[in-house]
């Protein structure tokens, strides 16, 4: 599976520890690469970018907290971006959801608890039926506000 990962100066660890975890996965790391402060929607918004066009499946966006990180994706058309802050959220929002971004805070996770996240978001499909529905009307209003 393809994945795309980014962070910033605040996330690096946690991104550096999630690749080293799951070395069965393909990661496209589209930064940042150090802990230089930097600016969170550089790096999302490739991680956003990178699961638009299809490059990667589905993306792993880290900040400190993870809300500028989730504000950000979930900008841009098509991204159900998911904080999540244990795995009964991570399960939910790929059943209910079928988030395509899981967003983590690496000040707020402990790195056992972060990769259990992972696992769980990597492991649970989407249960579509009524769930398609309420996603189609999100897209909806996405669509609705969609440049002319
Ligand atoms: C960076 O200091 C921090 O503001 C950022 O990682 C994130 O937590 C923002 O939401």
């Amino acid at each position: 599976m393809k994945i795309a990962i980014g962070s910033d100066h605040a996330g690096v660890k946690l991104k550096e520890i999630i690749k080293s975890a799951f070395k069965d996965i393909d990661f496209t790391d589209v930064g940042t690469y150090n802990e230089d402060s930097c600016d969170y929607p550089d790096y999302i918004g490739r991680v956003a970018r990178e699961v638009i066009s299809g490059s990667s499946e589905k993306g792993i966006a880290i900040c400190g907290t993870g809300i500028g990180a989730s504000i950000t994706a979930n900008k841009f058309p098509g991204i159900r971006a998911a904080l999540c802050t244990n795995c009964f959220m991570a399960e939910m929002s790929r059943r209910h959801n079928d988030s395509n971004v899981l967003v983590l805070g690496a000040r707020v996770l402990g790195d056992d608890l972060a990769i259990k996240i992972v696992q769980t978001w990597l492991d649970t499909p989407f249960e579509g039926g009524r769930h398609q529905r309420r996603l189609d009307k999100v897209a909806a209003i996405e669509k609705s506000f969609a440049a002319k």
